[in-house]
């Protein structure tokens, strides 16, 4: 009987607090990420970024109960987003997610996704 969602299984609402302060305190000090989030309001974007992905990793629905449909792409679109700018929050992320000391195959589940999806958040493709 494995109808535990993997946002249970990882630590529930505690174990992404961790992970989006842990992020942010890192964004929040990066010369490539910091400029294109909202200066007056690191705490709405942490609390979006952490009610998205318990969402998405089964948890409860407030991000779209608050947001609507994700739509990350659309939203991201704002945002210039090219490799550097990918590679820094992929960076930040791993050192977030290192800080969770998950088991290896949680850690590879969550880490598979991020990469992915911050691959197709990417929106600049400069020419080599
Ligand atoms: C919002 C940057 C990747 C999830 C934002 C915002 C910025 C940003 C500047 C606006 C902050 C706010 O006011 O909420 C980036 C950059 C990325 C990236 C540079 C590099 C690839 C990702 C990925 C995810 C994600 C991979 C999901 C796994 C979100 C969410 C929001 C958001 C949920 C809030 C959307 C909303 O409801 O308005 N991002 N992001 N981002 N990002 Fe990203």
């Amino acid at each position: 009987p494995s109808a535990r969602t993997f946002y249970e299984e990882v630590g529930g609402q505690a174990t992404f607090e961790r992970l989006v302060a842990r992020f942010y305190a890192a964004v929040r000090t990066d010369p490539v990420l910091a400029p294109l989030y909202p200066q007056d309001d690191w705490a709405g974007a942490e609390l979006r970024l952490r009610q998205f992905l318990e969402q998405y990793w089964g948890g409860p629905t407030t991000y779209s109960d608050q947001r609507g449909h994700p739509r990350l792409r659309m939203r991201h679109a704002p945002f210039a987003i090219g490799p550097a700018e990918r590679d820094a929050w992929i960076s930040h992320m791993r050192d977030a997610v290192d800080s969770l000391g998950l088991p290896a195959d949680q850690d590879a589940t969550l880490w598979g996704y991020l990469v992915n999806a911050a691959g197709s958040m990417q929106n600049r493709f400069p020419a080599d």
